[in-house]
């Protein structure tokens, strides 16, 4: 079972299906998924895969948080993944989805956090990557704010560059 966190302004719990409609809806806004490959185009895979996300049993420690914030605890805002790289690793992506009304306000960041702590503290996994869209600049400032570290480019599967963010277990412990 997955722990909860709580930073000071948000909650974050398990993801369950429970959250189903409002992540499928998040994943609906042509802006949240603009620089995500996803099967967002057709309706019944994208539920599939939804589905097969939150229900998948992840390795010990990993898999997906939804946030609240504490002033509305059952607005779903959004998610933090911890899974591995392209759903089979071995790496461990790090990742974060927030409703767009919730940008601006450095939520992403904050709620992020508390998993990257979880990440090297208490699964004591050895690094964690990210693989961001050029163009996705806020993203980037998250991976960047977090701690993690640019570290080369690559291109998705269609043909899209990425950069790729690393965060050691050395980096983390340099940090704290
Ligand atoms: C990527 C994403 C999560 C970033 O969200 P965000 O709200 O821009 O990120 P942050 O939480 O870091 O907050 C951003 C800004 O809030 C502002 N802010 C306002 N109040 C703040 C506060 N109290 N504390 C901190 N920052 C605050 C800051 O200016 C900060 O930007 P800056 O650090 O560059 O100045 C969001 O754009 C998103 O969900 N995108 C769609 C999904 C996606 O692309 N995911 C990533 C795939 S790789």
């Amino acid at each position: 079972m997955l722990p909860s966190f709580e930073t000071q302004r948000l909650l974050l719990r398990p993801r369950t299906m429970a959250d189903f409609d409002a992540c499928l809806a998040m994943d609906r806004d042509p802006d949240v998924t603009r620089y995500i490959r996803g099967p967002w185009a057709d309706p019944e895979e994208h539920k599939r895969f939804l589905a097969d996300r939150i229900q998948r049993q992840w390795p010990a420690g990993q898999g997906y948080w939804s946030i609240f914030a504490k002033e509305t605890p059952t607005e779903f805002l959004g998610w933090v993944l911890l899974i591995p790289y392209d759903g089979v690793g071995p790496d461990i992506d790090i990742g974060w989805r927030l409703r767009r009304i919730t940008w601006g306000k450095g939520y992403a960041t904050e709620a992020t956090l508390p998993v990257v702590a979880h990440a090297f503290d208490t699964v004591k996994l050895p690094r964690l990557v990210a693989d961001i869209d050029v163009r996705n600049q806020p993203s980037m400032r998250v991976a960047e704010k977090i701690g993690m570290k640019r570290v080369g480019d690559g291109a998705f599967e269609d043909g899209d560059p990425f950069k790729a963010y690393v965060m050691t277990a050395a980096d983390f412990a340099a940090k704290a």
